[in-house]
């Protein structure tokens, strides 16, 4: 008998919905229920051989279960590993280097000093810094937002030299990006689970947060889509993320990555709405049995060197990143 295991946190749908999917295809070799973790000890098995993860990036307890059980041999929606060695702005390097379009963006460091430092740990740092160089690179307007982090929590829209000053003023001690703003007409939001299953949804982020997946989107250029979904297993395959949300935001044709570090995903039925939630938990609920049924206890690949350098070149067809970069960037 393989057991599934969800670790969850305030969202109340998804969860129990996909335990049900799981246990309704009545295989008898296959269990799911929401996760129940108690004592925890180094180098013990967890009893679950898949795992699906929602919730680590809130709860380091629960990051750090999921690594001691990966030693043990169970899968773990997405790498425990991974995650906590990604962040957003290495993304959008990755992704350009890999040929997705992804608008200018920089690093800059924390405006105010992280805690437990001062202005004598930070002597590596050019000052002041090349302000105007940064900003003659990404223009305005441009987004600041942290390098990693989610919920649309502390992103600017800044449209100025003195509007940037103000907004990074505000951001405290966090890792921020400086991202040139894409003046989208179209714009998606995309589940991709296991490295294969795309489904574009289209987004509207100025409505309020119910309404912002469309419910009856304007028809869109096949080609414009095809691309989307092209992207959207690049970077996945790239990043060995089995579950994952992928923005675009499209301006003249061209879908520009935004934001594509979301392992775990918004798969709320009152966000998503009925039909979109109703695709994620089939497809994950099918992910987890295809994994409980593979088990074998055997550990999993968590390097990351290998899907950075070998899946990620194999998934441009053949061409290197730089050909398909001229490609898309002219
Ligand atoms: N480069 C950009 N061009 C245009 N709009 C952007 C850009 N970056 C961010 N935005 C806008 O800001 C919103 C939040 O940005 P982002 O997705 O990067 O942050 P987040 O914290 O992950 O938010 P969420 O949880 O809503 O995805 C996006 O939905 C989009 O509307
Ligand atoms: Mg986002």
């Amino acid at each position: 008998m393989k057991k599934v295991g969800i670790i969850f946190g305030m969202e109340s749908t998804f969860p129990p919905a996909l335990v049900d999917r799981i246990n309704s295809f009545n295989d008898p070799e296959v269990q799911a229920e929401l996760a129940i973790i108690g004592e925890v000890r180094m180098a013990e098995p967890s009893p679950y051989h898949v795992i699906i993860d929602r919730i680590s990036h809130d709860i380091p307890f629960y990051r750090g279960y999921l690594k001691n059980a990966a030693l043990s041999g169970s899968i773990i929606i997405n790498n425990p590993f991974w995650w906590s060695a990604d962040d957003k702005f290495f993304n959008f390097a990755l992704g350009t280097k890999l040929g997705v379009a992804i608008p200018k963006t920089v690093l800059l460091p924390h405006k105010y000093h992280p805690p437990g430092t001062s202005d004598c740990s930070m002597r590596n740092l050019e000052f002041p810094l090349p302000w105007a160089s940064i900003f003659d690179y990404v223009g305005f307007p441009a987004f600041l937002k942290p390098f990693d982090g989610g919920g649309w929590k502390n992103v600017y829209k800044v449209n100025s030299p003195g509007e940037f000053f103000w907004a990074y003023d505000q951001t405290r001690d966090l890792c921020m990006t400086l991202q040139t703003a894409v003046n989208f007409k179209e714009y998606f939001r995309c589940y991709c689970v296991g490295q294969q299953n795309v489904h574009i949804m289209q987004y509207d982020p100025s409505l309020p947060f119910h309404e912002r997946y469309v419910k009856h989107p304007a028809p869109v250029d096949p080609k414009l889509l095809e691309r989307v979904e092209r992207d959207c297993l690049t970077l996945c395959r790239a990043l060995g993320y089995d579950l994952n949300t992928l923005e675009f935001a499209c301006e003249d044709g061209i879908p520009y990555a935004i934001d594509f570090m979301n392992p775990a995903p918004d798969a709320d039925i009152n966000s998503v709405g009925p039909a979109n939630f109703d695709w994620i938990v089939n497809q994950v609920a099918e992910l987890a049995m295809e994994k409980a049924r593979k088990h074998t206890g055997k550990i999993s690949e968590y390097r990351w060197s290998a899907f950075l350098g070998g899946r990620a070149a194999a998934s441009t067809n053949g061409q290197t990143a730089r050909q398909v970069s001229q490609e898309v960037h002219g």
